[in-house]
C-alpha cells in the first residue's frame, strides 16, 4: 500500500494529464509549423548561449545544438498512436484527459471542413468516454491556421467571427460526449510571447499596442464562444486555462511588497477581469512563484527544472487560494509540471503539490482536479524536444512510450485517492 498524504480529495475529483494537439499528435500543419522550418537553424545557433549555464546541458546539448529538434515534425505520434496512450491513462488509475483539437485540421482553409479530421475527434472523445476518462477540450491552444494567422489572427476584432464558427462546429460534432470546453489555453502568454518578447510567431517587433489588442480580442472572443457554448446546451462548463504563477516579496521592504501586488494583478487579474464572468470553473496553470526584491524578480533558485525554472510546487497552495478569494469559483488545475529528463524530482513534485492543494481544499478552495503536465513528453514550443514533461517517457526514434517511475507510483497514489474520496 502506497503512503499517501493526508486528507481525502472530493468526491469525482478529476485525476489526469494535459497534452496539446501540435505538441503531440505530429504532422500538424499550421503556422508553428512554417514558422518553425523557418527558424530552425538559428534556433539550434543560439542554444549554446542560452542554455549552457544549466544544469541539464551536458544532457540536453546534442538535441539542443540540432536544428531538427526544433521541428515538431512527427512530434510523438499521438494522432495514431491515441490507443495506446488512452491505456496508459486507464494503467495510471486516471479519470480525465486535457488534449486540444487542432483547428488547422478541422478547417484547413477558410470555410472548408475536414470531414476526416471531425471524424478523428468524434472517435477520440467516443473512446476517452468509453473509457470513463473525462474529454477536456481545449479549442485554441497556442497553433492557428496558416489562412487564420494571415488574416491577422487574434490581432483583428473582425477574424473573431472565424474563431466563433470553428467552436460550434467542432462542438456540435463533438456532441453529447463532451462537457468540459476550455475556450483557450493560457491567452496572456501567448499574446506576450508572441506580440512583445519575440519568442512565437509572428514574432512581433515589440509592440505593446499590439499586445493589449490581442488580449482584448482574445477577451472577446471567449465571452462570445461562452455564450454560444451555453446557448447551444447548459450542460457545457466553460473555461479559460489560465496560466498564473504565485509573487511574493522577499523582504519587508515597501517597494517589494508593492512590487509583488503589482505583478500579481498583471500575472492574474489584468486578463481575467474581462472574462471571468464567462467562466463556469477557472482552469489554473501553475509552473513556478516569482520572489521579489525591489521591482525584481529575484527567486531562490535551490531547486529548479532542467530548462531552469524554479521550483516551489507547494505554493501552488497560494495561487489556488488567492484565485478562489478572487473570484469564488471552481478551480481546476488544468496543467503543472515540471522538465525533468531523469525523473529525479518529479515524484518529490507532484507529493509537494498534493499536500499544497489539500491545505487549500481545507482553507474551502472549491477545488475540482489536478491535470499533470504532461501525459507525454513532446514538443515544448521554441525549446523544442528535448525538454522532457512527459509522465511518459517517449523515444522520439522509435515512439516507444516507457511509464517513467514517477509517474507509476502516482498512479497508486491516485487510485488510493479514488478509493477514500469524500
Ligand atoms: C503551456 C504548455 C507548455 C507548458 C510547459 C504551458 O504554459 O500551456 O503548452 O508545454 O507550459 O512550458
Amino acid at each position: 500500500m502506497q503512503k499517501k498524504p493526508g486528507l481525502p480529495f472530493p468526491k469525482r475529483f478529476l485525476w489526469g494529464a494535459s497534452t496539446s494537439s501540435h505538441q503531440v499528435e505530429g504532422n500538424t500543419h499550421n503556422q508553428w509549423t512554417v514558422w518553425e522550418l523557418e527558424n530552425a537553424k538559428a534556433l539550434a545557433a543560439k542554444a549554446e548561449y542560452l542554455f549552457k549555464d544549466l544544469d541539464s546541458w551536458e544532457e540536453a546539448k546534442s538535441e539542443a545544438k540540432s536544428p531538427a529538434n526544433y521541428v515538431a515534425g512527427d512530434a510523438v505520434d499521438h494522432y495514431n498512436r491515441y490507443e495506446e496512450d488512452f491505456q496508459i491513462l486507464k494503467q495510471l488509475n486516471m479519470n480525465a484527459f486535457r488534449f486540444s483539437i487542432e483547428w488547422s485540421r478541422v478547417e484547413p482553409e477558410e470555410g472548408a471542413w475536414n470531414a476526416e479530421a471531425i471524424e478523428h475527434y468524434k472517435k477520440y472523445t467516443a473512446r476517452l468516454k468509453a473509457l470513463g476518462i473525462e474529454p477536456m477540450v481545449t479549442l485554441f491552444h497556442f497553433t492557428l491556421p496558416v489562412w487564420f494567422a494571415q488574416k491577422g489572427g487574434f490581432e483583428k476584432r473582425s477574424n473573431v467571427k472565424y474563431f466563433l464558427r470553428y467552436v460550434e462546429k467542432i462542438i456540435s460534432e463533438l456532441g453529447p460526449n463532451v462537457r468540459i470546453v476550455t475556450t483557450m489555453n493560457e491567452p496572456t502568454v501567448y499574446a506576450l510571447e508572441s506580440y512583445y518578447n519575440h519568442h512565437w510567431p509572428p514574432a512581433m517587433v515589440r509592440s505593446r499596442y499590439k499586445l493589449w489588442r490581442v488580449l482584448n480580442n482574445l477577451a472577446s472572443a471567449h465571452r462570445q464562444s461562452a455564450k454560444l457554448l451555453h446557448g447551444m446546451n447548459r450542460r457545457y462548463k466553460v473555461m479559460i486555462s489560465h496560466n498564473s504563477a504565485y509573487y511574493y516579496p522577499g523582504d519587508n521592504a515597501w517597494l517589494s511588497r508593492v512590487s509583488a501586488a503589482i505583478m500579481q494583478y498583471f500575472q492574474d487579474d489584468y486578463f481575467l477581469r474581462k472574462v471571468i464572468k464567462h467562466c463556469d470553473v477557472l482552469g489554473v496553470n501553475f509552473y513556478f512563484s516569482n520572489r521579489v526584491y525591489g521591482y525584481r524578480v529575484h527567486s531562490p533558485q535551490e531547486r529548479v527544472s532542467d530548462v531552469g525554472w524554479d521550483l516551489s510546487p507547494a505554493d501552488i497552495q497560494y495561487t489556488l487560494e488567492r484565485l478562489n478569494r478572487k473570484y469564488k469559483m471552481p478551480l481546476i488545475v488544468t496543467e503543472t509540471g515540471l522538465a525533468d529528463a531523469t525523473d529525479s524530482q518529479r515524484r518529490w513534485f507532484i507529493t509537494q503539490q498534493l499536500i499544497g492543494m489539500q491545505k487549500a481544499l481545507k482553507e474551502g478552495v472549491d477545488l475540482r482536479g489536478y491535470l499533470h503536465w504532461s501525459l507525454l513528453d513532446n514538443f515544448e514550443w521554441a525549446y523544442g524536444k528535448w525538454p522532457r514533461y512527459g509522465l511518459v517517457a517517449v523515444d522520439y526514434k522509435t515512439q516507444q512510450r516507457t511509464v517513467r517511475p514517477s509517474a507509476l507510483w502516482f498512479g497508486k497514489i491516485i487510485k488510493a485517492m479514488r478509493q477514500e474520496e469524500k
